[in-house]
């Protein structure tokens, strides 16, 4: 049960406390915001409401911090990140649960996002006593008019205060894709958790806490978005931000001061489907790409775009996965859950009701108790319905059938999205000019978009973001290049 046992301090009363200098801590505002539970629609938690006030001393101990931090060597930082990945595991069942209340994730997937994020941050205690371990030599005479007199030797230099806002369908997750790679390179971090998901997130915090991180070095400040959102991340004491989520990242981007932004704002990825594809194998992928946590993922299939030819018997094959899955609560491992809020699933009704009205085929009956909505095949969308072109966040599949590759290739890039796509075809030179055709991050071949595995680059053209994720990519961009250059006397070789 939240807040219990090792997280008996994170929570005081009815509320969960911020964390900062190391301790657990109530806002002096008395204010909380309350978390709704997608499945019951009640006030599962509450946290903090943290002040303006709050987070210029959060973002003061983090300062301070950071500057020991940066000095403490980096196999005793690696040493900490493994300590910490291993304590998150070993309380993998009440953080689970917490993603189950507050974001409705299924039973078993919330137990495989919390495992997950304690390999990431083993992977990224690995990786940056790797990268972060060497530089680059470089002289002066292979440039032309220069004789060999200046050596120059670079290293990688932690940023300084790293703010990280993830969202709500992966809190834990894509919470330490950011601590981790932030704290390996020397830098602090400061957690500013979705709403939907806080509980989760402070669960995970304690877990570093526990493991014994320096004091201020990790602070998680929870509140109202409009109170203090903008506050942080136009905060002059923030020195990169990592963030992931919606069309918000768009407005950060324009309002941040010149520093480092890593964004992933989500995507509207096609599915191109050709005529020699294995259909068994499309449909399979269709289902989990378009439906697992019911569709609400960045990455999720969200356009299939099949050759005509191919359509009737692919759309008959995912009608038959559809029918199978199991629509109800997180708690009994359903494939389809509630939403995360009524405004999503009010968000999505419109957009079934607009295909509804300009005449696509429902394959299904459109059903919705609540916040749960049934799962959803639309045949036959055209490209001037809404859900042609928007992004769902739900569980809902639009099929455009195509008559030509090309027009496929061209709907994918017509989008204002370009996070991933994926493309189903035998013929691996087919394969080849579609990819390099498609403007998105990535493309998978015969396969649904995924980010992980974790370590992989994973980044988004266009509106989709700014900047690459993946361990090794996120080390690298919380870091900053270091020269130190020798001026010798006289050209000096090193001989054999
Ligand atoms: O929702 C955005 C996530 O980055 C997607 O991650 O592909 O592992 O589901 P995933």
């Amino acid at each position: 049960m939240a807040g219990t046992g090792v997280f008996e301090e994170i929570i005081e009363g009815d509320v969960f406390k911020y964390y900062t200098d190391g301790e657990w801590k109530k806002s002096a505002s008395g204010k909380s915001v309350a978390i709704i539970n997608p499945t019951t629609r009640t006030t599962q938690y509450k946290v903090q409401a943290c002040t303006q006030e709050e987070v210029n001393k959060v973002i003061e101990s983090s300062k301070i911090a950071q500057k020991q931090w940066a000095k403490t060597p980096l196999w005793k930082r690696a040493e900490l990140l493994h300590k910490a990945a291993a304590i998150l595991k070993e309380h993998k069942a009440p953080i689970a649960d917490c993603l189950v209340k507050e974001i409705a994730k299924p039973a078993k997937d919330s137990v495989t996002e919390v495992v997950r994020s304690g390999d990431l941050i083993s992977y990224c205690a690995e990786e940056g006593v790797r990268i972060l371990g060497e530089g680059k030599f470089l002289v002066s005479d292979s440039f032309p008019g220069n004789e060999r007199t200046k050596y120059c030797l670079t290293s990688k230099i932690p940023l300084g205060v790293v703010l990280a806002i993830p969202p709500f369908n992966y809190p834990v997750n894509l919470a330490v894709s950011k601590i981790g790679p932030a704290l390996i390179a020397g830098n602090s971090l400061v957690l500013k958790p979705p709403t939907q998901g806080a509980v989760a997130c402070l669960h995970m915090v304690q877990c570093f806490h526990l493991a014994g991180f320096p004091t201020g070095l990790i602070s998680c400040v929870t509140g109202k978005g409009s109170e203090i959102g903008d506050f942080l991340t136009m905060h002059p004491g923030v020195n990169c931000i990592s963030f992931t989520g919606g069309d918000t990242g768009i407005a950060i981007s324009k309002k941040a001061g010149m520093v480092p932004l890593q964004m992933e704002l989500g995507g509207k990825d096609a599915c191109i489907v050709l005529e020699d594809a294995d259909l068994d194998l499309v449909a399979a992928n269709i289902i989990k790409g378009g439906f697992s946590y019911s569709g609400q993922r960045c990455t999720a299939v969200k356009v299939v775009l099949v050759m005509e030819s191919v359509a009737d018997a692919l759309v008959e094959k995912v009608n038959a996965k559809v029918a199978k899955l199991k629509v109800g609560p997180p708690e009994e491992d359903c494939d389809i859950t509630p939403v995360v809020s009524e405004s999503s699933a009010n968000f999505i009704e419109g957009l079934a009701k607009d295909a509804k009205t300009k005449g696509a085929t429902f394959c299904q009956e459109y059903k919705r108790e609540g916040n749960l909505i049934w799962p959803l095949l639309l045949d036959n969308v055209r490209p001037d319905m809404r859900i042609a072109w928007e992004e769902p966040f739900g569980p809902i599949v639009p099929v455009i059938r195509i008559s030509s590759v090309e027009e496929g290739i061209h709907h994918c890039n017509a989008s204002n999205f370009g996070l991933q796509g994926c493309v189903f075809t035998k013929d691996i030179n087919k394969a080849i000019l579609i990819s390099d055709a498609m403007e998105t991050g990535t493309v998978q071949i015969n396969s649904a978009p995924a980010r992980g595995p974790d370590h992989f680059p994973f980044q988004g053209l266009k509106d989709s973001g700014i900047g690459s994720q993946g361990i090794t990519n996120s080390i690298n961009m919380m870091t900053k290049i270091k020269s130190t250059v020798f001026n010798l006397p006289t050209p000096s070789y090193t001989m054999g």
